[in-house]
């Protein structure tokens, strides 16, 4: 193994304890904030999702407001609850767990969520503002990947940035994040041709495509920095595992720095949605001294 391991676990904690201390100068001051977690169904993953969601809001000082809905809830019902609690002046932040249920209109959902509360930045008022280079909530995973990326490469200008999967909420705003910090971007998807040629022209390559070590090391760049987005569930000699879309064990080889899976990009993507939540409630009366990424 010769690449640097970029420890998300550890990146993850000293966020956390940025976000406690700026939560703990908040609530001295009379604004705690508050976060609203709405979970449909028993999709036995988001469960764990949410529940560790639910966990380290408490953990750091953040107040959270759990609505659990069984699956037959429908989309007006949701639309219904977004609104109740875009005028709740203790919730600064909503997060609608997804997938919703089959049938519920998502799209309608997360529109119905005041962008100013829309602590996933998925709101198309975010997006927009993200695409125009302005202030805007940005996802959690993608800011999460950008904080370790900045760890392992302190100067992204000029660097050629190799982003693959074309999301809404990874691929997209992950392009627009290398783009804001004067990277040259390629984004890549299921038509591309020729993937390996492009990973071997790139410095940074973030794979964000839910498929198990679908991205072999023999073709980076030798010290290319990878960010590895992937938790798949898999079965290796009748144990279960969770595996990236590298493939770790070649890749390690070759990159200059990796994330490792699991220990990467998961844990920083809840530290990113605590300090969306933070800047949230930091907005919500007007102050502009945001924790930055
Ligand atoms: N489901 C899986 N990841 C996410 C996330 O980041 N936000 C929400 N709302 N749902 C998810």
């Amino acid at each position: 193994m010769t690449a640097t391991l970029i420890d998300g676990r550890a990146a993850a904690e000293r966020l956390r304890q940025r976000v406690a201390a700026r939560t703990a100068e908040l609530a001295a001051t009379g604004l705690v904030p508050g976060l609203a977690v709405v979970l449909v169904g028993d999709d036995p993953a988001s469960q764990i999702y949410v529940g560790s969601k639910t966990k380290q809001a408490q953990e750091t000082g953040i107040r959270h407001f759990d609505h659990r809905l069984p699956a037959t809830t429908g989309t007006q019902e949701l639309i219904a609850l977004v609104r109740r609690l875009n005028t709740d002046a203790d919730v600064h932040g909503i997060l609608v767990q997804l997938p919703l249920p089959r049938g519920v209109d998502d799209s309608a959902v997360l529109a119905a969520i005041d962008p100013t509360k829309d602590v996933d930045g998925f709101h198309a008022v975010n997006a927009g503002k993200l695409a125009l280079g302005e202030d805007a909530t940005v996802p959690c995973t993608p800011l999460g990947c950008l904080i370790l990326l900045r760890e392992a490469m302190p100067s992204l200008a000029g660097k050629r940035a190799l982003v693959i999967g074309r999301s809404n909420i990874v691929g997209k705003p992950m392009a627009q994040l290398l783009l804001q910090n004067d990277c040259t971007v390629t984004i890549a998807h299921s038509k591309t041709q020729d993937l390996p040629a492009l990973c071997g022209e790139s410095d940074i390559v973030v794979a964000a495509i839910g498929r198990p070590k679908a991205i072999a090391g023999q073709w980076l760049k030798p010290g290319a920095v990878v960010i590895d987005v992937g938790i798949n569930r898999v079965t290796i000699d009748g144990k279960s595992r969770v595996v990236g879309d590298v493939d770790f064990a070649s890749a390690s080889e070759r990159a200059g720095a990796i994330t490792p899976v699991p220990g990467g990009v998961g844990p920083m993507t809840i530290a990113c949605l605590l300090m969306n939540t933070v800047n949230a409630a930091i907005r919500s009366r007007g102050g502009t001294d945001l924790l930055r990424p």
